[in-house]
């Protein structure tokens, strides 16, 4: 088993150091509005953290999504020294921008199908009409996308077969992949109806377009697999 100590924040060359330092810098970047000591973390390893006190934490939100293993695992940190020969990528908007790239460049088709309540991540053609952040914020747009980037985006609510079809049909030709959630975490939890993810499958097909599963949130967590998986 490789030893891979983790390395406190506090002891980066040129870092500020000491625990008031460190809780300064964040009072003032955020929690001056809000009032309250910022707890800092300071290492990571497995599911423990410890803060710049030297308190000890069990992890049990996983940073939100990014740390679902844990930390700094061994076999992770191994992996990201002798990658092998295929991308990984830790942004997902990035992945969801990469991917629509390949789809467009496949197909020869520019147009996509993405649906309502969905997030595909925060590029400026993923941004209509989604969930995540642009709800949350309660903006009936995203000021400052301009129109030109979301032109060739079409939307439809999820589980709306009827409209999807009617889409590929007005748009015949033109639609590069449909992208979803198979079980829309963005806006509440919304499951797919039966059949409807095999329906998508069927109706991409017939058409010559991809589908692209987005499973940021769904990966590793309804099963191994995924919702691919899960619901196979
Ligand atoms: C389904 C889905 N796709 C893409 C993204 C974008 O991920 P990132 O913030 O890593 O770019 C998110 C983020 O929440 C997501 O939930």
């Amino acid at each position: 088993m490789l030893q891979s100590p983790s390395i406190p924040f506090s002891s980066w060359p040129n870092a500020d150091t000491g625990a008031d330092a460190w809780r300064c810098k964040f009072t003032r970047a955020g929690f001056k509005s809000v009032g309250g000591q910022p707890i800092v973390m300071d290492s990571v390893k497995g599911s423990r953290m410890w803060d710049i006190d030297g308190n000890e934490y069990i992890d049990y939100v996983g940073s939100w999504c990014p740390a679902i293993i844990g930390h700094a695992d061994d076999r992770v940190l191994f992996f990201f020294l002798f990658p092998p020969d295929f991308v990984i990528n830790e942004c997902s908007k990035e992945a969801c921008m990469g991917v629509l790239r390949l789809a467009r460049a496949f197909t020869g088709k520019e147009k996509l199908i993405m649906f309502e309540g969905c997030y595909q991540g925060h590029a400026d053609t993923f941004l209509v009409r989604d969930g995540s952040d642009v709800a949350t914020l309660c903006l009936p747009d995203s000021p400052g996308v301009p129109r030109a980037a979301t032109s060739e985006t079409l939307t439809v609510p999820f589980n709306d077969l009827h409209a999807v079809r009617g889409l590929f049909e007005t748009n015949k030709g033109e639609i590069a992949p449909v992208i979803l959630e198979p079980v829309v975490g963005n806006s509440g939890l919304i499951a797919p109806k039966p059949d409807f993810l095999e329906a998508i499958r069927r109706i991409t097909k017939e058409n010559n377009a991809l589908l692209i599963v987005d499973e940021v949130m769904t990966g590793f967590r309804l099963s191994y697999g995924g919702a691919q998986e899960y619901l196979a």
